[in-house]
């Protein structure tokens, strides 16, 4: 008999670590990597939020680390590596932004928010490319946005679109480096999806009817519409697929 086609999306025995967990679209991806079997080591500041989920998921644990730590980006790397050994997969989701027209733009928040949104993903990868190169395996998943893919204006966010725009351009960077060494490095790009991140959105009618009128779908996202994409590149199912920017969008970026 054939083997089953959907056996490479299984992830039984894979570790993968996530961060932006306690919240939105990484809350989500723990469940649906948890789902397909991996034990997924989850990571944020609000680490009594992480720890509840993780009383839901045998075999998953909390660790708390802000992304723009350096220390802790190291301490989450050799915790994840002393409890499990090994690091299949890594999901850069943590992200922040703030909505502001770009004259009045401070220069500190337009820092902070790539730090966050494309520093820390690089530095973590980083740690991560160690135990991934030695064991000539590894799938990095890196959440992007349409923004960082098209402009947009109408809720003008300059920091949030350069750092998703470079992160946009470090997956392939990165995918084209370790392409042969066997790490894969995928994006996806989300459009509008209900979050902490864009509550102030999706309260304001002004704002859903806009999604509505500019997605070709009508309609904004709901978070399990990501697990698709996300099983896909994180799993065996992308085998010959590096340096990919999936957009999860309605339609978004087909106009
Ligand atoms: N929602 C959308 O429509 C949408 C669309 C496109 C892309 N995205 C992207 O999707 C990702 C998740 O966003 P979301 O919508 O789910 O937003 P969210 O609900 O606000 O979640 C953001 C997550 O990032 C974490 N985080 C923020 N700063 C951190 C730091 N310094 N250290 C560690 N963790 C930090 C937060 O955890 P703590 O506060 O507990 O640390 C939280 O878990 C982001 O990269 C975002 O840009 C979202």
């Amino acid at each position: 008999m054939a083997e089953d086609p959907i056996a490479r999306f299984r992830l039984d025995d894979r570790v993968a670590l996530v961060t932006g967990a306690s919240s939105g679209i990484g809350r989500s991806m723990v469940s649906a990597l948890a789902g397909a079997g991996a034990r997924v080591v989850m990571t944020a500041r609000r680490v009594e939020r992480l720890e509840e989920l993780a009383g839901t998921l045998p075999g998953s644990v909390a660790l708390r680390c802000d992304v723009t730590d350096d220390s802790d980006l190291e301490a989450l790397v050799t915790g994840t590596m002393e409890r499990f050994g090994r690091i299949d997969i890594l999901v850069n989701n943590a992200g922040i932004t703030e909505v502001t027209p770009a004259e009045t733009e401070p220069a500190d928040l337009f820092r902070s928010v790539v730090a966050v949104n494309l520093t820390a993903p690089f530095l973590l990868t980083k740690l991560v490319a160690g135990p991934m190169l030695e064991a000539g395996r590894g799938s990095i998943v890196n959440i992007v946005s349409v923004l960082g893919l098209r402009g947009v204006g109408q809720i003008p966010q300059a920091g949030y679109a350069a750092s998703k725009g470079g992160l946009v351009n470090l997956t392939r960077e990165l995918a084209a480096q370790w392409a042969r060494r066997g790490i894969r490095v995928n994006a996806i790009a989300p459009a509008w999806f209900p979050t902490e991140m864009t509550d102030e959105m999706f309260a304001d009618e002004g704002a859903r009817r806009w999604i509505r009128r500019r997605t070709p779908m009508g309609r904004p996202g709901e978070l399990d519409e990501l697990d698709g994409a996300l099983l896909f590149l994180a799993s065996d199912a992308s085998t010959y697929v590096t340096g990919q920017i999936l957009a999860v969008d309605g339609g978004w970026t087909a106009v």
